[in-house]
Order: C-alpha cells, then sequence, then structure tokens
C-alpha cells in the first residue's frame, strides 16, 4: 500500500531513459514529465571508434563484451549524470526486416494465422528464428474523410506492414539490459522512435533522412504510417575520408574540420565545398529516386524532407539538400517536442537531429508511465 502511495505521488518527476546503440557512438537522454509535458532532464554522447582504436565519428563493429563496457560506462558518466534505470531501446533499422505485403481483407485473428504463413516468402530464415509483428496500413480517405472511389485500389486486399527481428538480435539486446542492469520494458526498431521524435502531424508523405557514419537510411512515412524504407551504404563519414585525402590531413583532423567548419568556401585555396558535397549529392539523388518511384506509385506529392542523425549535424547541409528535391527540406528537431532550459535552445537544434532516436525513445517510455 505505501508502495502504491508513493508511486502516485512520484509519478510526476519519474525518469525515463531512451538508449541508442548506433554504430558509431551510443546516445542517451533522459526525460521526465512536469505539468504533463516531456523535459530533458540530461544527455550525453558516447563515441564508440575508441573502443576498438578508431576515432570518434567513425563506425565500429564491436563486440558484445565491448558494447556492455561501453553502454556501463555512459550510464557511469559523471558529466552526463544519468540517474535512471527504466528505459527503452532502439535497434538499428539494419537489424531488422521490413516489407510492406499485400494481403486479402480479413479479420485481425484470421491475419494472426495468415501472415506468419505469408511470412515465409519474405524471411530468409526459418520463421521459428524470428520474432513477427505487423500493422495494417489503412487505406486512404478523401479529403472529407470518406472512402475513395477507388478503381486502383482493389478492397479486397489490404496492405500490410510486416516486421521481422531475428531472435539472436533480441536476446543480444536482452544480454545488454541484464549486464547493465537496466530496467528495459521494449525495444523498438530506430525507425519508429524517429518518427515519434521528429514528425507532427504531417497529412502529406514526409521522407526522413537518417545519415549516420556509414550508412543513410531513408523513411517515407504517411500520416503517421511507415510507407517504404531504405538503406544506403554511404554516409558522413565518407565525407571525412575523402577530406582527408584531399587536404592531405589526418582522419581526426578532417573529422574536426566536417564538425567545426561544415561546409565552407575554400580551404588553404582547395575548394572543400565540392569535395564534402560528393557524397551528399550522391545520398540526396538516391534519395530523390526513392520519393520519385514513391510518388509515381502512389500518385502523390512527398511534400516534406527531414534531416536526422549525426551527419545531418553538418553546418550547410539543408541548402545542398535543398538543391536535390523539388520539396521543402528542413532540420528535424527532436527536442522541439521536449522542454529544455532556454539557454540549451541553440546547442539542442544543432546537436538535436543526432539524438532524434533516443528521444524518440524516451518518449515512448514516459507514455508507458502513464
Ligand atoms: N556537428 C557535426 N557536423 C558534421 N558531422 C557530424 C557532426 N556530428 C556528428 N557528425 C557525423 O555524424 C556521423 C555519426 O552520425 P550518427 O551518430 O547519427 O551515427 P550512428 O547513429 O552511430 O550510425 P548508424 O545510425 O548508422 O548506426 C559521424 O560520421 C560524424 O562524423
Ligand atoms: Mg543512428
Amino acid at each position: 500500500m505505501a508502495n502504491f502511495f508513493s508511486n502516485l505521488f512520484n509519478r510526476q518527476s519519474q525518469s525515463v531513459l531512451g538508449i541508442d546503440i548506433g554504430s558509431s557512438s551510443i546516445k542517451m537522454v533522459q526525460l521526465s514529465r512536469k505539468g504533463g509535458h516531456p523535459v530533458l532532464e540530461t544527455y550525453g554522447e558516447l563515441a564508440l571508434g575508441p573502443y576498438t582504436g578508431k576515432g570518434a565519428g567513425e563506425a565500429t563493429s564491436l563486440s558484445q563484451e565491448k558494447i556492455i563496457e561501453a553502454v556501463n560506462d555512459m550510464l557511469r558518466e559523471k558529466e552526463v549524470n544519468i540517474t535512471t534505470k527504466l528505459c527503452g531501446i532502439a535497434i538499428p533499422f539494419a537489424s531488422s526486416l521490413m516489407v510492406v505485403i499485400d494481403m486479402p481483407m480479413a479479420t485481425k485473428t484470421q491475419l494472426d494465422q495468415m501472415i506468419p504463413i505469408e511470412a515465409r516468402k519474405y524471411v530468409p530464415v526459418p520463421i521459428s528464428e524470428v520474432t513477427l509483428d505487423w500493422y495494417t496500413i489503412p487505406k486512404d480517405k478523401n479529403a472529407d474523410g470518406s472512402a475513395p472511389n477507388d478503381k486502383n485500389q482493389p478492397t479486397s486486399k489490404i496492405e500490410v506492414l510486416l516486421v521481422a527481428l531475428h531472435n539472436d538480435t533480441i536476446n543480444q539486446y536482452k544480454d545488454i539490459v541484464t549486464k547493465s542492469s537496466l530496467d528495459a520494458s521494449f525495444f523498438e526498431i530506430e525507425i519508429f522512435s524517429t518518427m515519434r521524435s521528429v514528425l507532427d502531424q504531417e497529412v502529406n508523405p514526409a521522407l526522413i533522412i537518417d545519415m549516420g557514419a556509414t550508412t543513410t537510411k531513408l523513411y517515407i512515412v504517411e500520416r503517421g504510417i511507415l510507407r517504404s524504407s531504405h538503406m544506403i551504404n554511404r554516409g558522413s563519414q565518407n565525407i571525412t575520408n575523402e577530406l582527408s585525402k584531399s587536404l592531405g590531413i589526418s582522419l581526426e583532423d578532417a573529422e574536426y574540420l566536417k564538425r567545426e567548419k561544415g561546409i565552407p568556401g575554400q580551404i588553404n585555396g582547395i575548394e572543400v565545398k565540392e569535395v564534402m558535397t560528393i557524397t551528399l549529392n550522391y545520398i540526396f539523388s538516391q534519395a530523390n529516386q526513392v520519393v520519385l518511384a514513391y510518388q509515381k506509385k502512389y500518385n502523390k506529392n512527398v511534400s516534406k524532407v527531414l534531416l536526422v542523425g549525426g551527419g545531418s549535424a553538418l553546418k550547410g547541409i539543408v541548402d545542398v539538400a535543398q538543391n536535390n528535391f523539388q520539396t521543402e527540406v528542413v532540420a528535424g528537431d527532436p527536442f522541439g517536442k521536449v522542454v529544455a532550459p532556454a539557454f540549451l535552445e541553440k546547442v539542442l537544434k544543432d546537436t538535436g537531429p543526432e539524438f532524434a532516436v533516443a528521444v524518440g525513445v524516451a518518449l515512448r517510455r514516459l507514455q508507458e508511465l502513464g
């Protein structure tokens, strides 16, 4: 009984943690709730490169032991001062399999039985080795909310987003949780975390671009539903590599230059902007192909592009992106949904894109507290 009352009274100030274990760094964001609003308590990032003798900003492929060591290091980091174990954890898009499949119109119970059978066609390992989840994609409505007069979409079919996670992946995350004494209530594929933190109530389809160290992820979301996802094998680390090569400087110096200067004009007489935009233009033109294919398939416009991920913290990136798309490009602002001290406003705008996943995870854990 005492417990019940203390929970009741403490509820307002309970803190939760969003954890994102990326390939180049771990991000954590701690939130609580005050007056019904999510409040930022602390946040931090730990570069993983140094755990394998690489530099900050470089992607790594760490052993399970090293990941656990890094998570524990981050939890103990005095400057960040994380004070809660209640968390959720994001799972990388790359560890998941996602596909939109056509299914006959059926009840939820029927679909529950049919989908694992259908999934065998798409999942390259025995179904017993994966955990499946699925969502039906609502059919389009007319602007007035009535059902569409549908020649293109036979009503006898529905679209289902099928999500599969390998059980080994889930077990790896469970192991991290146990060995860090965390209290994780869910694992969620990072896409859904990012959607929660950066999207508002966009009616038209939006493209989210998450630029990491070696890969860039693309998600098309319409009315809060994920419709399409892709991965490009280039990321911000390619920019560092190209800068290092063309300026004849170390990777460490190139990384520093990239973060400090963003997209400048010239450095030592060398046109650095051109060097930096090789990778960006490649990524954005690939992304534009994805947008065009989507628009063609569904006959509707993607009307907003949101940039997230550490690579999107590059100064000047929005302008470069804008040149590649016919549509509005904005920097994602995951801390925009969180109350934070005014003096942090600028730094949270600048570094915000990096924390899109971690903020989204923390927001879900906060929602779960009720
Ligand atoms: N201020 C900045 N300006 C430019 N680039 C930056 C900045 N901050 C971070 N980056 C770059 O962002 C990249 C890391 O992005 P991010 O942290 O989103 O990747 P990740 O989550 O570890 O990777 P992934 O999601 O692919 O596993 C690095 O290459 C780093 O150099
Ligand atoms: Mg990431």
